[in-house]
This record gives C-alpha cells, sequence and structure tokens, in this order.
C-alpha cells in the first residue's frame, strides 16, 4: 500500500513538474518572441502602387535598407494606387506603434489629418519620392526624393537641342503628345509644369494632345492610339511621356499603326525614370533622351532615420543623384552594370 501511494506521489510529482516546464517554456518562447521584436526599430512603408518597374526598383531599395541584420523591421503596405487606402495604412501603422513611418505618396495634397494624428503619436515621418503640400511643414521630419521640376527642365533643354534646327528652319514647329502621370503627384506637377514653361518661351511648340497615362503603359497605349487616330501621325514631332511605362505604350501604339518613330524618323520619344529597358531603346535610338529618376532611395532614408535615432539633426530636403541621356553618353556596358 505504502508502495503504491509512494508511486502515485511520484506520478504526480513527475506529471506537475513536466506541466510546469511545458508552460514555462510557453511563456518564454511568447516573451523571447516580444523581446526579438521590441528589439528591433520597426518602420513602416507606406508605396502608393505598383504601377510600374521604376516603383517595384524603390521598394526593393528600401527593403534591402531596412533588413533585421541591421537592427530593423520593416512593414510594407501597398496602396493599390488609391490615396484613401494610403491614408488607411498610415493609420494602421500609427495603431501599431511602429517606430518610423516612411510615405512615397500618391498625390502632394490631403495628408493634413493623417500627419498630424502620426505627429501627436510622436512617430517621427519620412516623405520619400514625390513631396507633400501641408499647412505646416513640421508635420514630417524630412523629404527624400527627386527633384521633378529639374528633370522636367533636363528634358526640355534636350528637346531644345534636338529640335534647334527645326525652330528656325520648320514654321510649323514642335507638335507634341503630351501623356502626363498620375495628376496632382510631384512627380507629373513637376515634369509638366516644365513642359508649360518651355510652351510659353516657344510660339512654335504646341501640344496637339493630351491625357493621363497615370504612368502606366496600358493607358499610355490608349492615349497614343487616340492620338493617332485623331491627329495623324503626320501632325506630331515629339511624345512627351512622364514615365517610361508611358513610353512603352506609346511606342507598343505606334507599332501597332505602322507608325515610325525614333532617332531617324520624324516623330521623336522622351521619357523619364531611365529604367534599364529604356535605357537599352535610348542606345539604340528608339527613344531619343531618357531623364533619370532615381528609384535607389533605400540608403539615403536609411542615413536619415540613423541621425533621427542618435537625435541628430537631418536636412528637411535631399534630393538624389539624377542624370540625362542620349544615346550619346550610353553604352550597352553601362547600362548592364546599373541596378534598375
Ligand atoms: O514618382 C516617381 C514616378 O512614379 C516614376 O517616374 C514613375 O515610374 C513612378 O510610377
Amino acid at each position: 500500500m505504502t508502495n503504491l501511494k509512494n508511486k502515485i506521489a511520484i506520478i504526480l510529482i513527475l506529471t506537475f513538474s513536466f506541466t510546469l516546464v511545458i508552460t514555462s517554456c510557453g511563456v518564454r518562447n511568447n516573451t523571447s518572441l516580444e523581446e526579438d521584436d521590441t528589439d528591433l526599430i520597426v518602420v513602416g512603408f507606406s508605396q502608393p502602387g505598383a504601377e510600374s518597374a521604376w516603383r517595384v526598383a524603390l521598394t526593393d531599395s528600401v527593403r534591402e535598407s531596412f533588413i533585421e541584420d541591421k537592427g530593423y523591421k520593416l512593414i510594407y503596405k501597398d496602396a493599390q494606387s488609391k490615396q484613401d487606402n494610403q491614408i488607411r495604412d498610415i493609420r494602421t501603422f500609427i495603431q501599431q506603434g511602429v517606430d518610423y513611418i516612411v510615405i512615397s505618396p500618391i498625390v502632394e495634397t490631403g495628408w493634413d489629418t493623417v500627419l498630424s494624428e502620426a505627429k501627436a503619436a510622436d512617430i517621427p515621418v519620412i516623405i520619400c519620392d514625390r513631396n507633400v503640400v501641408v499647412s505646416n511643414e513640421s508635420l514630417y521630419k524630412a523629404f527624400v526624393g527627386s527633384d521633378f521640376s529639374a528633370e522636367g527642365d533636363a528634358a526640355i533643354s534636350l528637346i531644345e537641342k534636338k529640335f534647334a534646327g527645326n525652330e528656325n528652319e520648320e514654321p510649323t514647329g514642335v507638335n507634341i503628345v503630351h501623356i502626363q502621370g498620375t495628376l496632382g503627384s510631384s512627380a507629373q506637377i513637376g515634369r509638366s509644369k516644365a513642359l508649360e514653361r518651355a510652351l510659353e518661351k516657344h510660339d512654335n511648340w504646341n501640344v496637339v494632345y493630351e491625357d493621363c497615362g497615370d504612368f502606366t503603359k496600358a493607358k499610355a497605349r490608349e492615349i497614343m492610339t487616340a492620338a493617332l487616330q485623331e491627329i495623324g501621325s503626320d501632325n506630331i514631332d515629339l511624345v512627351y511621356c512622364e514615365n517610361d511605362e508611358e513610353a512603352f505604350g506609346a511606342m507598343a501604339a505606334m507599332n501597332e499603326a505602322g507608325v515610325s518613330y525614333g532617332e531617324d524618323n520624324p516623330i521623336k520619344v522622351v521619357s523619364f525614370d531611365a529604367t534599364n529597358t529604356a535605357l537599352v531603346m535610348c542606345l539604340n535610338g528608339q527613344i531619343s533622351a531618357e531623364i533619370e529618376c532615381n528609384p535607389l532611395q533605400g540608403p539615403y532614408i536609411f542615413k536619415l532615420i540613423s541621425h533621427l535615432q542618435k537625435g541628430e539633426a537631418v536636412p528637411k530636403i535631399t534630393y538624389v543623384h539624377e542624370k540625362s541621356f542620349t544615346k550619346d553618353n550610353l553604352s550597352a556596358k553601362y547600362i548592364e552594370e546599373r541596378k534598375y
């Protein structure tokens, strides 16, 4: 009997100890997971969409910069080309209590309320790629991205060189199909305004067809098809595309319609981004000028956040380095070595 009692006691003790070990292991695992997370600096990154190869390159650059090995956790959200979604994503970051919010804003306006909410939650915001127009600049810490106005001016100066002969010798001037980017985005505003300034300067430059391609190949293809039908290819000298996807769409429409374009033809194509695919087309003469829009912004944003982590001041505006290309300053080797 005593033996039986002893056995039962031993079984009970073992069962209790086993339960304790299991329970405490569970608690420790949960604790360590949470501890792991709290050790990392959490960055919420809100992208407007994935409308172009350029934007995918920007996402990759930010993802590669904020990795766990460097002490960061990146939460990425794609707003599917809608500002409302982007605002909702930013609110989610605020609720999650992230340490920093990085936003590439789809358009410039409409951010005051949500940025005030981030400020009230004491979460520093970095604006990247495109800029915002807000009532109070203290709503965000810093902007890093492109100078779209300078990009537009660079395109215009290359067009002026290309058509300089025409202006003196050709009284009919330069007829332009203008395919705009997403209306209200900094990229569209800067590039379109540069063209508007050029139109004021050159009496013989005319926009003969204009529509918004939303930075996509599909919409630009439709626009160019309509332009060719309404205006006729003989009345077009230049297609001013506000990004490479739009240039690809415009060229697809011209191919379909059997219309020639490029360096040895009457219709010239000018585009922004300078992705590798477009630079190859620039080198072989299909595109006459490419203005770079640099998507490799991750390291710039990383540097800003590292400074903020140390409590250091950061510049309000940082423009990324960008160049312009024609076939004269391009080579196959150069394009091959580029990252995007
Ligand atoms: O804001 C940058 C622009 O947005 C790029 O030119 C374009 O490709 C992207 O969609």
